[in-house]
C-alpha cells in the first residue's frame, strides 16, 4: 500500500529532474555570455528584430517605435566606443549617441548616475544576428532585456524560434516583434527637430 502511493509521486519527480537536466544545458547554451563577437557583423548597423523585458511601462515604450536602428562605432581610444540608437515614431526620428565603455563584450552605457545599464552579447545561431541583453539598474527601475538584432529585417522562423526560447530560460514574457514593413530611420539626423529624452530615461518611468 505504501509503495504503491510513493511510486507515482516517485515518477513525478524523476520525470522533473529528467526535464530539468535535459532543458538546462539547453538554456546554458543560449544564454551564455559571448567572449567574442564579429566586429563585422555591426557595419552598417542594425535593426531591432524582436525584444521582450520584464518591466512592463518599458515594454510598452518597446510598442510605440516603428523601427530601431543600433549603430556602434569606434573612437580614437579603443576601450571607448559610441553607441547610437535611432528610433523611429511615425515620421520623426529620435537619435540617441552614448558613450560606451568596453570590457571584453561587455560594456556599460556612460551616463553619469541617471541609471546603470550593463549590455553583453548572448549565443545566436543566426549569421548576422546578435542577442543584446541588457540589466537596466535606477531607483525606480530594474529589468532583465533581451534583443535580437539583424542586419536583416525579419528572421527565418527558426532563428525566431531560437529567440523565443531565450526569453523563455529567462522566463521574460512574449516579444515585441518590429514590423518589418516599417522604415528605419537614416543614420545621420536629416533635420534638427529632436525628441529630448534618451530611450531608457524615457522608459524609466
Ligand atoms: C574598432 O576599430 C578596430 C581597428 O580599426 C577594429 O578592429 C574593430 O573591429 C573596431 N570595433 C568596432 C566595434 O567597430
Ligand atoms: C562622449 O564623450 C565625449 C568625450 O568625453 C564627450 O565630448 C561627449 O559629449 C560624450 N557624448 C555623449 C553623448 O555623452
Ligand atoms: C523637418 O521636420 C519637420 C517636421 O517633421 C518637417 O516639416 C520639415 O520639412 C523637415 N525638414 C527637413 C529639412 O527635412
Amino acid at each position: 500500500m505504501i509503495f504503491r502511493r510513493a511510486f507515482p509521486v516517485f515518477a513525478v519527480a524523476l520525470f522533473c529532474l529528467m526535464s530539468v537536466s535535459h532543458l538546462r544545458p539547453v538554456c546554458e547554451k543560449l544564454l551564455h555570455p559571448l567572449e567574442q563577437v564579429d566586429p563585422q557583423i555591426f557595419q552598417g548597423g542594425l535593426a531591432f528584430v524582436a525584444g521582450s523585458l520584464n518591466h512592463q511601462p518599458s515594454l510598452d515604450a518597446l510598442k510605440q517605435r516603428d523601427s530601431i536602428t543600433v549603430y556602434f562605432s569606434n573612437s580614437t581610444d579603443a576601450s571607448r566606443t559610441t553607441y547610437t540608437q535611432i528610433n523611429r515614431f511615425g515620421d520623426q526620428c529620435q537619435h540617441l549617441p552614448y558613450n560606451i565603455t568596453m570590457e571584453g563584450t561587455t560594456f556599460n552605457f556612460d551616463v553619469a548616475n541617471r541609471f546603470q545599464l550593463e549590455a553583453s552579447f548572448r549565443y545566436t545561431s543566426c549569421p548576422d544576428c546578435v542577442v543584446m541583453q541588457w540589466l537596466v539598474h535606477s531607483e525606480k527601475r530594474r529589468s532583465l532585456e533581451l534583443y535580437l538584432l539583424s542586419r536583416r529585417r525579419q528572421v527565418e522562423e527558426k532563428e525566431m524560434e531560437e529567440f523565443l526560447d531565450q526569453l523563455w530560460c529567462y522566463n521574460l514574457p512574449p516579444p515585441v516583434v518590429m514590423d518589418p514593413t516599417k522604415e528605419l530611420c537614416p543614420k545621420e539626423p536629416q533635420n534638427t527637430t529632436t525628441l529630448a529624452q534618451g530611450l531608457a530615461e524615457k522608459q524609466d518611468q
